[in-house]
C-alpha cells in the first residue's frame, strides 16, 4: 500500500464511522452536555466544605456573592452550616442525576449504532461472492460481527461518557487551583503524571501477562475441544492418560503465567495507593505552609487536598481509555474490511429483467478458473433446453460442480458467455438469474427447523400446504410422513437426525416447491444405498420433467436415461452423446461404465425402473 492509499483509506475509515454516529447526535451531544455540567458539579463539590471550616468554623466573612446568594443565613452561623450542608446534598444529587442521563443517552445511543452496524454488516456480508467466503471462515466473520462491533460501542462509551469528562474536570479542577494559588495548584497538578506514569507502567505489564494466560487458555480449550470431539476413538484406544497429561500440562502452563499477572495486580493497588499516599503528604506539608504564610485559608487547604483526590481517578480512567481507544482503532480497521469487500459478481448498471423465461442455457467457449489459479474449465460448449435431461460425468475435479456454479452466477467466466434464453448472464438482475435455478446439492443444506419449513424455504411465502404439495409431486410423501411428527418433525441443526436419502428427499421437495425452470441435481445419489437411490431417482423425475435439466453425477447408472451425457475429463468436454452411442464409441464414457457395471453386482442396480426408457430407445 503506498502511502497515498493508507491516506485515502484512513479518511474513508474515519467518513464511514460518522455514517453511523451521525444520526445520534442527539442522544450523543445531550449525553455530552450532561457530562459537562458533571464535571462542573464535580469542581464544585469540596466548596460547602471549605465555607463550613473558614466561615462557620472560622472567622472569616463569607464573600459578597454568596452573601447575596443567602440572606437570611448571612447573620447566623447555624443557618449558614445548614445552607452549606444542603449544599453539598444537591451537589450530591446532581452529580447523581446527571451521571446517570449521561451514561444513560451514551450507552443507549451506543447500543443503536451497534445495531444499525450489525445488521448492516450482516446484509453486506451475506451478499458478497462465494469467492469471498470461501476465503474466509464462519468463526472469523463472527468475531467480527459480535467482539469487533462491540469495541465500537466501547469506544463511544469511553470517548464520550469518561474521556471528554474526566478531562474537562481536570482542566477545571486546575483552572480552580490556579486562580486560588497557582504555585499550590504548580505542586497538586505536578504529581499527577507521576500517577499516570505508574498506571500506565502496570497495566501495560498486567496486559502483556493477562495476554499470555489468555493464549494459554485458548490452547487449553483447544485441546479440551478436540479431546471431547474425539472421545470415542480416545476410549477405543484406551488413550485417557495421554489425553489428561496434555490437559494437565495446558492447565500448568496456564497456572504458572497466571502467577505472574497475579502478582503484578496484587502489587498495583498498595503501589498506587503508597504513591498517592506520598502525593498527599506532600501536598499537606507544603498547603500547611501556605496557610501558615497566609497565602491560602484552612478551608482552601481542604479544597486542594479533595481536588487531589478527585485528579486521582480521572487519570485512572483515561489511562483506561486510552486502551480502549487503541482496542477500537484495531476493531474500525477489521470491520472496515469487510464492510469495504465489494461482491466480484457485479450487478449491471442496467440490469434486464425478462417477463417470462424459456430455461434454456448455453455455455459460448466457456474458460473459467478460480482466482488466483490456473484455469478449471477449457473451451466449454453446452446447451441445456427445456424438457431436455443432461447428464455431467467425469472424475472428481473434473470441473462439474464448478458448472453448476457458473450457471446460477456465483462465478463469471473468465473467458466466453453463459446464456439463458440467449441474453448474457452479466447482463441480468443477479436474482433473477439465481430465482431461475434450482439447485439440489449432495450435501444438501438443511436448516434447524421444521420439515415443512425446510422444503418452503424454497420459494418465498410458501406456507406448509404448498410444502406438502410438492413432496406430493416429487413422490418423497410417503418417506417424510414416517418421520415421528411428519412434516412437523423439527430436524435438528445441519439435519444430523436425518439419514442423508431423508435430507435429499427434502432438498429435492425444496426445489420442486421453486418452480425453477432449471435444475440442476449435483451428486444427489452419491452415498446412497440401493433401495433410497432408487426411490430418489424416482423422485428426481419427476422434478425434473419438463424442465432444464442438468444431472451430475458420478454413478453411472443415474444417467443412462439422459437425453445426453457430457464427459467431463479436467476440465474439457471430451465426449457427448446417449448412453448406448457412448457405449458404441468405447471411450472414455465406455471405460467408465465397465469398471462401475463389474464393481456393482446385479441385485443393487435399479435398473428396472429405467428399463423401459432403456427398451424404449433400443427401440428407436
Ligand atoms: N472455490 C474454489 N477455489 C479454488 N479452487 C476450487 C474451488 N472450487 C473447486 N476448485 C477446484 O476446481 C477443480 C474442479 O472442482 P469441481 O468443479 O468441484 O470438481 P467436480 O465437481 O468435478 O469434482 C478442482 O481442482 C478443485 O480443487
Ligand atoms: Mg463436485
Amino acid at each position: 500500500m503506498t502511502a497515498e492509499q493508507a491516506q485515502t483509506r484512513s479518511l474513508r475509515q474515519e467518513r464511514w464511522l460518522l455514517r453511523y454516529v451521525t444520526p445520534q447526535w442527539a442522544a450523543l451531544s445531550l449525553g455530552s452536555l450532561a457530562m459537562v455540567l458533571r464535571a462542573g458539579v464535580l469542581a464544585l463539590v469540596p466548596w460547602p466544605l471549605k465555607f463550613i471550616i473558614d466561615s462557620v468554623i472560622g472567622h472569616k466573612p463569607i464573600p459578597s456573592y454568596l452573601a447575596a446568594l443567602l440572606p437570611s443565613a448571612q447573620t447566623h452561623r447555624i443557618g449558614l452550616l445548614g445552607a452549606l450542608c444542603v449544599a453539598t446534598l444537591i451537589l450530591g444529587l446532581a452529580d447523581a442525576l446527571l451521571n446517570y442521563v449521561g451514561s444513560r443517552l451514551y450507552l443507549d445511543a451506543g447500543q443503536r449504532l451497534v445495531y444499525a452496524l450489525r445488521t448492516e454488516l450482516f446484509a453486506h456480508l451475506q451478499r458478497l461472492s462465494l469467492d469471498f467466503h470461501r476465503r474466509h471462515r464462519g468463526g472469523d466473520l463472527m468475531s467480527r460481527l459480535s467482539g469487533d462491533v462491540q469495541k465500537i460501542q466501547d469506544l463511544i462509551t469511553a470517548v464520550g461518557g469518561d474521556l471528554i469528562q474526566h478531562a474537562l474536570v481536570i482542566v477545571i479542577i486546575a483552572a480552580i487551583m490556579f486562580r486560588v494559588d497557582w504555585r499550590y495548584a504548580l505542586v497538586v497538578l505536578g504529581t499527577i503524571p507521576l500517577l499516570f506514569i505508574i498506571i500506565r507502567i502496570y497495566t501495560k505489564l498486567l496486559r502483556k501477562a493477562i495476554r499470555q494466560v489468555r493464549r494459554h487458555e485458548g490452547d487449553l480449550w483447544s485441546i479440551a475441544q478436540e479431546a471431547f470431539g474425539s472421545v470415542q476413538l480416545i476410549q477405543a484406544y484406551g488413550r485417557e492418560p495421554y489425553e489428561e497429561s496434555r490437559f494437565a500440562a495446558g492447565a500448568k502452563k496456564i497456572f504458572d503465567a497466571s502467577a505472574g499477572a497475579n502478582d503484578l495486580q496484587a502489587q498495583f493497588s498498595p503501589v498506587l495507593t503508597l504513591a498517592v499516599a506520598a502525593a498527599t503528604a506532600l501536598i499537606a506539608w507544603y498547603g500547611a505552609v501556605r496557610v501558615l504564610d497566609g497565602r491560602i485559608t484552612a478551608g482552601e487547604l481542604i479544597v486542594f487536598l479533595t481536588y487531589f483526590r478527585s485528579l486521582t481517578a480521572p487519570t485512572r480512567r483515561i489511562a483506561k481509555t486510552v486502551r480502549i481507544i487503541g482496542r477500537a482503532s484495531v476493531a474500525v480497521e477489521r470491520i472496515a474490511d469487510y464492510l469495504f469487500e465489494s461482491s466480484t459478481i457485479k450487478e449491471p448498471a442496467h440490469a434486464l429483467l425478462p417477463q417470462s423465461v424459456t430455461g434454456r442455457i448455453d455455455f459460448e467457449a466457456v474458460s473459467f478458473g478460480y482466482l488466483p489459479g490456473p484455469n478449471i474449465l477449457e473451451d466449454v460448449t453446452l446447451q441445456l433446453v427445456p424438457g431436455k435431461r443432461v447428464a455431467l460425468v467425469g472424475p472428481t475435479g473434473a470441473g462439474k460442480s464448478t458448472i453448476a456454479s457458473l450457471i446460477s452466477r456465483f462465478y463469471d467466466p473468465v473467458k466466453g458467455r453463459v446464456l439463458l434464453d440467449g441474453r448474457d448472464l452479466r447482463t441480468l438482475q443477479i436474482a433473477f438469474v439465481r430465482r431461475q435455478v434450482a439447485l439440489v446439492l449432495q450435501d444438501p443444506v438443511i436448516f434447524h427447523a421444521t420439515v415443512w419449513e425446510n422444503i418452503s424455504y424454497g420459494r418465498e411465502g410458501a406456507g406448509r400446504a404448498d410444502a406438502i404439495r410438492a413432496a406430493v409431486a416429487v413422490g418423497v410423501d410417503e418417506i417424510i410422513r414416517r418421520l415421528p411428527g411428519g412434516y412437523d418433525y423439527v430436524i435438528s441443526e445441519r439435519g444430523q437426525t436425518l439419514s442423508g436419502g431423508q435430507r435429499q428427499c427434502i432438498s429435492i421437495a425444496r426445489a420442486m416447491l421453486s418452480a425453477a425452470p432449471i435444475v440442476i441435481l449435483d451428486e444427489p445419489s452419491s452415498s446412497l444405498d440401493a433401495e433410497t437411490e432408487h426411490r430418489l431417482m424416482e423422485a428426481i423425475d419427476r422434478l425434473t420433467a419438463n424442465r432444464t435439466a442438468l444431472i451430475i453425477a458420478h454413478r453411472l447408472r443415474t444417467v443412462i436415461a439422459a437425453d445426453e451425457i457430457l464427459v467431463l475429463e479436467e476440465g474439457r468436454i471430451v465426449e457427448r452423446g446417449r448412453h448406448h452411442r457412448l457405449i458404441e464409441e468405447g471411450g472414455v464414457y465406455a471405460r467408465l461404465w465397465t469398471k462401475l457395471s463389474g464393481e456393482a453386482d446385479d441385485a443393487s442396480l435399479p435398473i428396472h425402473m429405467l428399463s423401459h426408457r432403456l427398451e424404449g430407445e433400443a427401440a428407436e
